[in-house]
């Protein structure tokens, strides 16, 4: 199956397009409609949030030839047409008027020097010309110096959109002088939303369980999500286990009847339960893992529901209700003992001559102790 990458292949081409950042679309189509635009935006927020895409929407849009009406009664719109020359030039990355720097690559003073002069030169067509500076961070000392004068006095037909990741290591400065927008992590919910137009626009058939696992490692990233979608699609996936395999995942009911047998407070059956497990292959360093993983999960949702955030938790609807149902009875002090116990484990089975003793000595201390 050949693939084209998604996050490519499907990059927003209207501002109805984009998922969530709903504070960001609003006020930036709401200048684009009454023609106030600032001269320098700045977009913080994690990767794969709609940053870049959203940048060049705006340059888009600003310089669209044909904008379409907001109704069909007229009114100024914010949506680019897509077709005139000037969007699909932007479409295409060939546009002279939309300008593009990766500072991560082009740290240099001489870099912005050019730019900074080309600045003074009106569009080539368009009404703007549009800079869009990427991880502005990674700008060097001289090259942000050189940027500052010009977002002091900046042309009225340059916009410059500055994104970052790392919004801490821009200079004050820098930031008084911008329109700034914080891009916040999608989530579960929306990302789960995108995946589903994705498939369907691929026209293959992905299970709801398994995109929801996709999303739930994807870290609220849209775009990390659509990498693992494109990895899944490569690799003929369609169900939740295609994608443990993938990421080589424990799997969480083997954890989860772990702990069950572990609540019944006898030593034996979890030990041997334990030692089916790597009969069949199982690695034990990647069990204890997923152990320490679920119990912090356990811990989480027993100190703060307000915390259950499934991004933060990791766990589909149902792993999540199954491990509330499961904390239920133990106190909060027996979890964090019961988690130290496993870390400790974990850390020893790299020394150990039998790697699952130190989970049996675990399983059978975590008893002794609560039977006091
Ligand atoms: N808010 C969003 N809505 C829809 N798609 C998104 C969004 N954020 C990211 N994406 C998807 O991820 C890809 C990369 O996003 P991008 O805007 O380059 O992220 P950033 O610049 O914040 O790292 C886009 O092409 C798109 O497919
Ligand atoms: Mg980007
Ligand atoms: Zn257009």
């Amino acid at each position: 199956m050949q693939n084209l990458v998604l996050y490519r292949k499907y990059r927003p081409k209207t501002f109805g397009e984009v998922v969530g950042q709903e504070h960001v679309v609003q006020t930036l189509t709401n200048a684009i409609s009454s023609g106030t635009i600032s001269h320098a935006y700045l977009f913080a927020g994690q990767r794969g949030s709609g940053k870049t895409t959203i940048a060049r929407l705006l340059a888009k849009a600003i310089n669209c030839e044909n904008r379409k009406p907001a109704s069909p009664q007229g009114g100024n719109g914010f949506e680019p047409c897509n077709e005139c020359s000037s969007c699909l030039e932007i479409t295409k990355g060939q546009s002279l008027d939309l300008v593009e720097i990766d500072a991560a690559s082009h740290t240099g003073v001489d870099e912005i020097r050019e730019l900074t002069e080309g600045i003074k030169f009106v569009p080539v067509k368009s009404k703007y010309k549009v800079f869009i500076l990427d991880e502005a961070h990674q700008l060097s000392k001289g090259a942000t110096s050189a940027l500052l004068k010009t977002l002091e006095e900046p042309p009225s037909h340059a916009v410059f959109i500055l994104a970052t990741t790392e919004l801490h290591k821009i200079l004050p400065t820098i930031i008084s002088r911008c329109q700034r927008f914080d891009f916040r992590k999608l989530k579960l919910e929306e990302i789960i939303g995108r995946l589903e137009t994705l498939v369907k626009k691929e026209q293959c058939s992905v299970d709801g369980a398994a995109l929801e696992l996709i999303a739930l490692n994807s870290g609220g990233s849209i775009r990390d999500a659509e990498a693992l979608l494109d990895q899944v699609l490569a690799f003929g996936g369609k169900n939740i286990e295609d994608i443990k395999d993938l990421l080589g995942m424990v799997d969480i009911k083997l954890v989860s009847q772990f702990i069950d047998l572990l609540l019944q407070k006898k030593a034996s059956p979890v030990i041997e339960f334990l030692n089916k497990i790597i009969e069949k292959g199982g690695d034990p360093q990647e069990f204890a893992k997923s152990l320490i993983n679920y119990l912090r999960y356990g811990l989480i949702l027993k100190i703060g529901p307000e915390l259950s955030n499934p991004i933060i938790i990791g766990l589909t609807k149902e792993e999540k209700e199954k491990l509330q149902a499961q904390i239920v009875s133990v106190s909060e002090a027996d979890i964090s003992r019961t988690l130290k116990l496993f870390m400790d484990a974990e850390n020893k089975m790299k020394y150990s001559p039998i790697p699952q003793l130190p989970l049996e000595l675990a399983i059978i201390e975590s008893l002794q102790k609560e039977e006091k």
